[in-house]
């Protein structure tokens, strides 16, 4: 126990001046590039830097979901959003003043911003997907030795994540544990990957050298060698049930042994029985019908697209023939690996594209769907540790190196905008842009902001300042921009497939549909929020409606004269 204490303390001691080192060189850093960046905006008049960035993911819109009830309540279908535009152009739209101010206390507030998130990255973050992992945790798995990390045919290739600050021997069993695996594998002392198989080749004990990150003292690998260990025993004790999830009924395919490429019969079979089996042969889905378990990935035979009726598999479920026409669908704890090897472009990109998007619109989310279908890192106009941490390898990257697909930028302004030769530019409504973003400004990535937050006297500055932006990102975009991709935030999580389609295509990059089958099946990626959601409530004011609205009528119209369509009918004035 004071053994344990003793230990505890001397981590502490050391995270602290660890902290304080990282933090000055990181400060020292931003501050270049700020400095770099603030004299660019000075001459171009843009709104500067963001580097605020909320992670998107899906169950966000649960979270800022509370304005949906006013859209249902409020439906006024109509071919065109748009009324009596003139008495709404607005000429401050474009040289506001107070857009500069709020310009330049952006910027000034993007130093702090960046210790500030630096500093709350030291907080417990759910890294790829795991539940927050205790460090406390002792080494449990047996070491089984130092192995050729072989990129090409990677063995242990489930479950990849990466913590540059925090990697640990425990943290990477426990992961992988907790995901049903039976590998854990460290290389570089930051990387952990999970697999059922081990590398082919092994190699000299002395070669897996790198320290861990998180972990002074303890070997997390090395240049290209995995530090291998075994954890089935950890996973004995976690209960895996827990970790299948329940896809649904589904119609069963022509020829089942056709589609899966595993199986099992047995009598009484139990869905733990089907998804431990599949788990094994490291397969996402476990399916079952009858007596029968069939292990495989959702294909274009099979995509889970259209499900059933529930009743429909129970009636299956006891007949116990292989005449069911319908069954049982589960997710395994395993991840579907068919799309997460990513790279870098092996020649550089001749065309330069951006991934624009205002602060709180997806882009985080937009990158990992990107990566994972084209297979290829994007960069970014700003560096994130906290996003490197969670593989997006990209981001350290010098953004103009033309090696990553695209480049995320939340900037605005001619010159930033004609530094690329074409753009994704992503948009999403402005109500919920601005509570995401609000949300992310006074609690980070994973909060809310609080009722305080909300009635005070910054959230309706905020308001101000920021839907104008809101507007003028847009505007500036399809003013200055050479080739354009409109993506609309709420259409991409509507029809995930169809739009990914058409991004990876403005792209020039050929994807199979298994491949894109596998995006979605990881669409959520590695930022799942925690925490309740938000009660209902609501922050807009008339008069904030009034100003958001008009914006948004703005920006419809001059989507229509560029011959792009209009936004999407729930961005429709409240
Ligand atoms: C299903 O496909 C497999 C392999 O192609 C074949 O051997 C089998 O006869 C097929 N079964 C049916 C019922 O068509
Ligand atoms: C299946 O269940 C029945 C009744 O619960 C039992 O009698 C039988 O032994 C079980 N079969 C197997 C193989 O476990
Ligand atoms: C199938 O389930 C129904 C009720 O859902 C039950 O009445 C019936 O006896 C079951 N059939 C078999 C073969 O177990
Ligand atoms: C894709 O190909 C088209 C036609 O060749 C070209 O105009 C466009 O710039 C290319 N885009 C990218 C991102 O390479
Ligand atoms: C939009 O389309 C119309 C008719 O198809 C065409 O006359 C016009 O030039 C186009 N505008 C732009 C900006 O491409």
């Amino acid at each position: 126990m004071a053994k344990a204490f003793y230990r505890l303390q001397k981590l502490i001691r050391r995270t602290q001046f660890l902290l304080f080192f990282l933090t000055a060189a990181y400060l020292m850093a931003g501050s270049l590039l700020l400095l770099q960046r603030t004299r660019l905006v000075i001459q171009q008049g843009s709104h500067g830097t963001s580097n605020n960035q909320a992670l998107m993911v899906p169950d966000e819109m649960a979270r800022v979901g509370i304005a949906d009830p006013r859209a249902l309540q409020n439906p006024h279908p109509g071919p065109r959003l748009l009324v009596g535009m003139d008495a709404l152009q607005e000429p401050a739209l474009e040289h506001s003043p107070r857009w500069l101010v709020s310009r330049n206390s952006e910027l000034r507030q993007l130093r702090r911003r960046w210790f500030h998130r630096f500093i709350s990255d030291q907080e417990p973050m759910q890294t790829a997907g795991f539940k927050v992992i205790k460090h406390t945790a002792e080494h449990k798995g047996t070491y089984i030795g130092c192995f050729t990390d072989d990129s090409r045919e990677r063995t242990l290739k489930g479950a990849i994540f990466y913590d540059l600050r925090k990697m640990t021997v425990a943290h990477c069993q426990e992961a992988c544990a907790e995901r049903a695996y039976t590998y854990a594998g460290l290389v570089y002392g930051a990387e952990c990957y999970c697999g059922n198989t081990l590398p082919a080749t092994t190699s000299k004990p002395e070669e897996c050298n790198s320290e861990c990150k998180g972990e002074k003292g303890s070997v997390c690998g090395g240049v290209n060698r995995l530090s291998v260990y075994r954890v089935e025993e950890l996973r004995a004790g976690a209960r895996r049930r827990r970790n299948v999830i329940y896809r649904g009924c589904f119609r069963a395919p022509e020829n089942l042994t056709d589609t899966f490429p595993a199986s099992l019969i047995q009598p009484n079979l139990t869905v733990e029985m089907c998804s431990e089996f599949c788990s094994k042969k490291e397969f996402p889905l476990a399916v079952i019908r009858g007596q029968e378990c069939y292990c495989g990935y959702p294909t274009g035979s099979f995509s889970l697209r259209d499900g059933a009726d529930g009743l429909r598999c129970s009636r299956t479920r006891n007949t116990s023939s292989a005449e069911g026409k319908y069954c049982l669908v589960y997710q395994t704890p395993v991840q579907d690996t068919r799309c997460t090897d990513r790279k870098f472009l092996s020649t550089k990109s001749k065309v330069f594209v951006a991934l624009s998007s205002f602060p709180g619109a997806g882009n985080t989310w937009a990158r990992h769907l990107i990566e994972h279908a084209t297979g290829y890192y994007t960069g970014s106009y700003y560096f994130d540790g906290a996003l490197y941490n969670k593989g997006f390898k990209g981001e350290k990257d010098h953004w103009r190196s033309r090696r990553t697909i695209c480049v995320k930028t939340h900037e605005s302004g001619k010159t930033e905008i004609e530094m690329f030769d074409s753009a994704i530019l992503l948009i999403r409504n402005p109500y919920k842009s601005l509570m995401a973003e609000f949300n992310r400004k006074y609690a980070g990535h994973l909060g809310y902001a609080t009722d305080r937050n909300w009635k005070s006297k910054e959230w309706p500055d905020f308001v101000n300042s920021y839907a104008s932006w809101w507007a003028s990102h847009v505007l500036d975009w399809l003013k200055y921009g050479k080739r354009l991709l409109i993506v609309h935030y709420e259409d991409l999580k509507q029809s995930l497939i169809p739009k990914l389609r058409e991004m990876v295509e403005f792209l020039n990059v050929t994807v199979t549909e298994d491949r894109l089958l596998c995006v979605e099946n990881n669409r959520d990626g590695n930022f799942k929020r925690s925490g309740a959601k938000q009660k209902d409530f609501e922050p807009f004011t008339q008069e904030m409606k009034d100003l958001i609205n008009r914006y948004i009528l703005t920006v419809d119209e001059a989507l229509r004269e560029r011959n792009f369509t209009g936004l999407p009918r729930e961005y429709m004035p409240r």
